[in-house]
């Protein structure tokens, strides 16, 4: 059995089992199997955080599965599509269009399968660089992303993992320094965006502490 039916047959599952098996088998046409197993990955621990922070467990679960729809596209058509959907465009977006696979998997979403929720769309769409003011929703599959197991078990990786479960603020701001460390260490562009959604959710954290919320 692959891991595909053993969460398929799981009663976990509150996606429509239809809907469900429609996106994976168009999926499988157009991704490697290692980012399907990434992608369930992230549909299971947005899941497990949407139960460990209270939020809704259908939204989580089909944010999840959606994310990376337009992961493979060729950048030409990110572009157009970001140009046809009014998209903000910057430079650094037009000279990595790999940038815009969030955004154009929530558009993927919306026009392939239906999808209309702003909450669900909106999370597909900040899974990569984030925004400041994204839901809790939003961030747990930004977590998700980063963070499932498929990533690695490294110690870095795995206080990170406990800390979505502790503090969800403190654990955006603190994938975020994770990520733009490794963007620095790779010499790779940084989108202002990523630095806007750090500097949000450190503060989202702080102004927590000063009201004495725990999380
Ligand atoms: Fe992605
Ligand atoms: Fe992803």
């Amino acid at each position: 059995m692959t891991s595909t039916e053993a969460w398929q047959n799981t009663a976990d599952s509150f996606i429509d089992p239809q809907q469900r098996n429609q996106v994976l088998n168009w999926l499988k046409d157009r991704v490697p199997s290692s980012r399907i197993q990434h992608i369930l990955g992230v549909e299971k621990m947005a899941d497990d955080l949407a139960i460990d922070h209270q939020l809704d467990r259908t939204k989580a679960q089909i944010a999840g599965l959606m994310h990376d729809l337009a992961k493979y596209f060729h950048p030409q058509i990110l572009l157009e599509t970001a140009i046809a959907e009014k998209l903000p465009l910057d430079d650094i977006l037009k000279n990595h269009p790999h940038l815009l696979h969030a955004d154009i998997s929530a558009v993927v979403a919306r026009e392939e399968f239906g999808i209309e929720d702003r909450e669900v769309l909106n999370a597909i769409a900040n899974h990569t660089l984030g925004k400041p003011e994204m839901s809790p929703l939003s961030c747990v599959v930004f977590l998700a992303d980063t963070l499932e197991p498929g990533r690695g078990n490294t110690d870095e990786l795995e206080a990170l993992r406990a800390l979505c479960y502790q503090n969800l603020y403190r654990a955006v701001w603190k994938t975020c320094d994770y990520t733009l460390n490794y963007l620095i260490k790779t010499s790779s562009v940084i989108h202002p965006r990523a630095v806007l959604t750090r500097n949000w959710a450190l503060q989202q954290h702080q102004n927590k502490v000063q009201l004495g919320q725990k999380r």
